[in-house]
């Protein structure tokens, strides 16, 4: 069904196959599911709200500005740990299509890209998919002017939703790092890895980034930086509920609050209300009220052990092959097989 609404752009490259393309699949129901998932996550007790929607072309460049805070060490430690490793890991994999999963800025993967170009195999291809439909644009669009040899194909999508639309490849390596998985519940992270084995074949490689269990100060640090980049991508989701359901949260009404909880082992981020108060929101049918101190959760970010990491990967059908963890034991990332037996 979403087939017809295929919206392909493409030129073609030099062997007359599309050298690159952007395909967007979010046009036709993005509205609608938002209105959906506002309804099921205000209407409830707590208040939630997916993470999806911090990540409107604003969001995209917060989380882009988060990524330099000097208190935000995930992506400065895996992309040192990508320097050392990217080599080894596409000579293992030899994969002629390299998608990525919530690509965002695709920064961190032309570590990866250059050991593609380099040992891959002929007609390599890079497949982004974002559900920021800007961001994902300017970076494939980035990437296809510094990798001409390169294929690029980017899909405008939800991967929670979506992978069926990958194009077929010989052998694939797929990507998902800055630890998004752990953006997703244990019950929705296990769902979502087993949907994703069922989309590849025995010759296919997954890379997970996974960020790990550490001191409590410096998680929470993390997630407070000095500057309040994140306090402002945490309130940024509200401006996204005002603009796209004519929504009237007073930004000024509510505080970023994000902590370590030690039991669940996750970050909770909040947007906790200063006082009591009512907000409507004309586009979802929603008048909601909001008791003083009542918070609404926008992200979880999960924190994890060798053992939890492993145990997923494995219970979803993939075969880990290699675990390379940073000196720091800080963040770790995990290369699978998709055949179960390697
Ligand atoms: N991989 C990059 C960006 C991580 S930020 C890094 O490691 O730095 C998370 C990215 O996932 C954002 O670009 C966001 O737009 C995207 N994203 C979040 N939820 C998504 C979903 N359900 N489907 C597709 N992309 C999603
Ligand atoms: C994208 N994701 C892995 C980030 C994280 O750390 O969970 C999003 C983020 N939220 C606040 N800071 C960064």
């Amino acid at each position: 069904m979403a087939q017809t609404r295929r919206n392909l752009n493409q030129e073609r490259g030099r062997h007359g196959v599309a050298h690159f393309a952007i395909e967007r699949h979010l046009e036709g129901d993005a509205h609608s599911t938002l209105v959906a998932d506002v309804r099921r996550g205000l209407g409830a007790y707590p208040k939630t709200l997916p993470a999806k929607y911090l990540y409107d072309e604003r969001g995209a460049l917060l989380f882009d500005a988060i990524c330099d805070q000097p208190e935000y060490y995930p992506t400065r430690t895996e992309e040192g740990m990508l320097a050392e490793m990217a080599d080894e890991a596409i000579r293992i994999c030899r994969p002629s299509q390299l998608v990525e999963l919530g690509s965002g800025a695709s920064r961190k993967t032309r570590l990866l890209l250059d050991a593609l170009m380099e040992n891959g195999g002929d007609e390599p291809c890079y497949v982004p998919v974002d559900v920021s439909a800007e961001m994902l644009s300017r970076s494939a669009d980035a990437v296809g002017r510094d990798y001409p040899e390169l294929a690029v194909h980017a899909i405008v999508g939800d991967y929670d939703r979506d992978l069926r639309y990958l194009p077929p490849a010989d052998r694939r390596m797929v990507i998902f790092l800055g630890s998004t998985i752990g953006n997703f519940t244990e019950i929705d992270a296990r769902r979502f890895l087993r949907s994703l084995r069922a989309q590849l074949s025995r010759r296919d490689w997954i890379l997970i980034g996974f960020d790990l269990v550490k001191p409590v100060e410096v998680l929470n640090a993390a997630y407070n930086d000095a500057a309040g980049v994140t306090a402002d991508f945490n309130l940024n989701v509200l401006r996204v509920l005002n603009r796209e359901l004519d929504a009237n949260f007073d930004l000024d009404s509510f505080r970023h609050d994000a902590f370590f909880n030690v039991g669940a082992s996750q970050i909770e981020m909040h947007l906790r209300s200063d006082h009591r108060q009512r907000v409507s929101i004309p586009g979802a049918g929603l008048e909601i009220a909001f008791a003083s101190g009542e918070s609404v959760q926008t992200e979880i970010s999960r924190k994890f052990s060798k053992s939890s990491a492993v145990g997923l990967v494995c219970g979803a059908g993939f075969a880990p092959r290699h675990w390379y963890e940073s000196g720091d034991g800080y963040f770790a990332l995990l290369l699978a097989s998709a055949a179960a037996v390697v």
